[in-house]
């Protein structure tokens, strides 16, 4: 057994069915009715008597992400019975990125709430979360973060990767190249409904390093997975045995009372900062980062993870920074083969659900043999970290910009705002002949944060203007106070901050203002004076959007700004202080 574990394993007092009675007066009472019902359903005293493992369920005929879910949990229920323990499946909102209206991140915060009161308060002595989709971890995350009991994260897992004519395709990277190759009258309706018949092959996560992919490698980095657990595809037999193993290790974790706060520490963070720079992951993940860091009392800092990131180098070749697909990574070895080469940058002595540090997982991995998806530390595909931070008056609070998938023409680059005032006017407006505009203007878009079009929607991306699509312009600098999916490339500055609608400059920019982004100086700025600003603030003063009723009026009034985590403000603890990462 683990050095790192108490030595008293005993179940406290108030364990498995006898933990969290309902509020009857009569605690006796309260246990005896409790088992009456489960007996109900034919389980034995003996059963009743083990480790409860609860199961945070997340199959839903509108997730096909999760669509390995039957199979996940019948491995994972195996692992959890063979190692003692009495598995307990139980559902939560699940959440896919096609199927959620507004958007999946709208909704974030309620599953993470979902999940934490459900764990609260249902008898367990640790919990299994099976995620896979976008949100759902990040939220899966924070509620288990919030609830503090022992937890493992099972991922579903990547798709496979179709072919379409030959070539290789895979979600979403070569979703969105396709669609922007039909809006260029490049592929015609026939190939594009070819095309979405291949781009899907499986159940399963995005193929790239989406979002999906990035909080996979994420959960993995934090300890907060079985060693191995972010990187094989859904409808694999690897799959199926990291569901196992996470029964296995859930029952021990549970034994050892190994709670989340001793994995979720400072310093587990910073390695998944690390990653997060070293895979070219998604910009969501900052935002995902900072609310579950912010879960923990735990702040993070946006400079210093630029500091970071220069010290950091992209080594992971998926697309969309490179050229494979998540089943590659797979194959080349996943997480460990990208620990080996970042391990001088790890803090080694990090617990991971194991009840081992990451330096002896890394230690216990199988050994490194040659391949071509995790380069070499000295022979990166990008120099620095695939994020970059930005600063100036155009962002006070800071913005970011994904520069492993820019243009490198545009990372110093001048030009014209052309400005949309919300999502509803860049749809009216970005296809017209007449629209004024040139392929080295800034295409602006306003009200797609946190609260302008609640849920911060992924239209950071802006299309390219029909006019100059159908002329072979594929970048441009665009810029908004929303996000973007991380399937997504371009040279596209994300989460302004303070938003438009709660009066952050980008409120005041207007069509023809110049605007400067130097990446190499971490500027962007608008170049108007303070004064002319105030004068527009003056002249039409924001009117922050607000809801009569329902959950709309609780996101409205309570969402935190990008920088926080676009958590709710009540579900977050008093911060310790304690900034990460923690460069002196
Ligand atoms: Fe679910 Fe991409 S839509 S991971």
């Amino acid at each position: 057994m683990s050095q790192h574990l108490p030595k008293d394993d005993q179940p406290p007092a108030a364990a498995g069915m006898r933990k969290g009675l309902t509020s009857y007066g009569d605690e006796g009472f309260s246990l005896f009715l409790r088992k009456a019902f489960i007996k109900g359903a034919g389980y034995t005293d003996a059963a009743l008597d083990r480790p409860v493992i609860g199961i945070a369920s997340t199959g839903s005929a509108y997730n096909p992400c999760h669509g390995n879910a039957p199979a996940l949990l019948e491995a994972l229920k195996r692992g959890i019975m063979l190692a003692g323990g009495l598995p307990m499946e139980f559902p939560t909102i699940s959440l896919h990125e096609s199927f959620a209206s507004p958007t999946s991140m709208y909704l974030r915060n309620l599953m993470a709430m979902d999940t934490e009161e459900m764990v609260r308060a249902q008898p367990m002595d640790a919990v299994v979360l099976i995620g896979g989709c976008d949100k759902t971890v990040p939220a899966q995350l924070m509620g288990a973060a919030s609830a503090g009991l022992p937890a493992v994260m099972l991922i579903t897992g990547s798709m496979l990767t179709g072919s379409h004519r030959s070539v290789r395709v895979g979600a979403c990277t070569d979703c969105r190249r396709y669609w922007a190759r039909f809006r260029a009258q490049d592929v015609d309706e026939q190939e594009i409904a070819q095309v979405n018949d291949q781009l899907v092959a499986s159940v399963g996560t995005c193929s790239v390093m989406g979002t999906a992919s990035t909080m996979a490698c994420i959960s993995e980095a934090l300890g907060m997975t079985v060693p191995g657990g972010a990187s094989p595809p859904a409808v694999t037999a690897d799959r199926m045995r990291v569901a196992e193993e996470s029964g296995r290790i859930a029952v021990q974790a549970a034994r050892q009372r190994l709670t989340i706060d001793r994995i979720l520490t400072p310093h587990a963070f910073e390695n998944a900062m690390r990653v997060l720079l070293a895979i070219g992951g998604s910009t969501n993940a900052i935002v995902h980062l900072t609310a579950m860091a912010g879960r923990m009392g735990l702040e993070i800092d946006l400079q210093a993870l630029d500091r970071m990131g220069r010290e950091t180098p992209v080594l992971l070749d998926l697309k969309p920074s490179g050229d494979h697909y998540m089943e590659d990574f797979h194959h080349a070895g996943g997480m460990a083969t990208l620990l080996r080469e970042l391990k001088p940058l790890l803090h080694l002595d990090a617990l991971t659900v194991t009840g081992r540090t990451l330096g002896e997982e890394l230690q216990a991995a199988r050994p490194a043999f040659s391949q071509d998806v995790v380069r070499p530390f000295g022979d990166p595909i990008y120099p620095q970290g695939g994020i970059a931070v930005l600063r100036g008056n155009l962002a006070p609070g800071g913005a970011i910009i994904k520069q492993s998938a820019a243009s490198p023409a545009l990372m110093e680059h001048e030009g014209r705002a052309v400005v949309f005032e919300d999502a509803g006017d860049l749809a009216a407006r970005i296809d017209d002949p007449d629209l004024d505009v040139r392929a080295d203007d800034v295409l602006v878009l306003k009200r797609i944060g946190p609260k302008g079009h609640p849920g911060m929607p992924e239209a950071g991306a802006l299309p390219m203007p029909m006019k100059l699509a159908r002329q072979g312009v594929k970048d441009m600098l665009r810029i908004s106070d929303g996000r973007m999916s991380g399937t997504a490339f371009g040279t596209v500055v994300l989460h302004v901050t303070p938003e438009a609608a709660v009066g952050g400059p980008l409120a005041w920019v207007r069509n023809g203002d110049r605007i400067r982004l130097s990446v190499s100086k971490r500027e962007l700025s608008l170049l108007v004076t303070a004064e002319e600003l105030a004068a527009r603030q003056q002249a039409a003063p924001v009117v922050e959007p607000s809801a009569e009723r329902g959950y709309r009026k609780l996101f409205l009034e309570n969402v935190t700004q990008a920088d926080k985590g676009v958590d709710f403000a009540f579900l977050v603890p008093k911060s310790t202080g304690q900034r990460i990462p923690d460069f002196k």
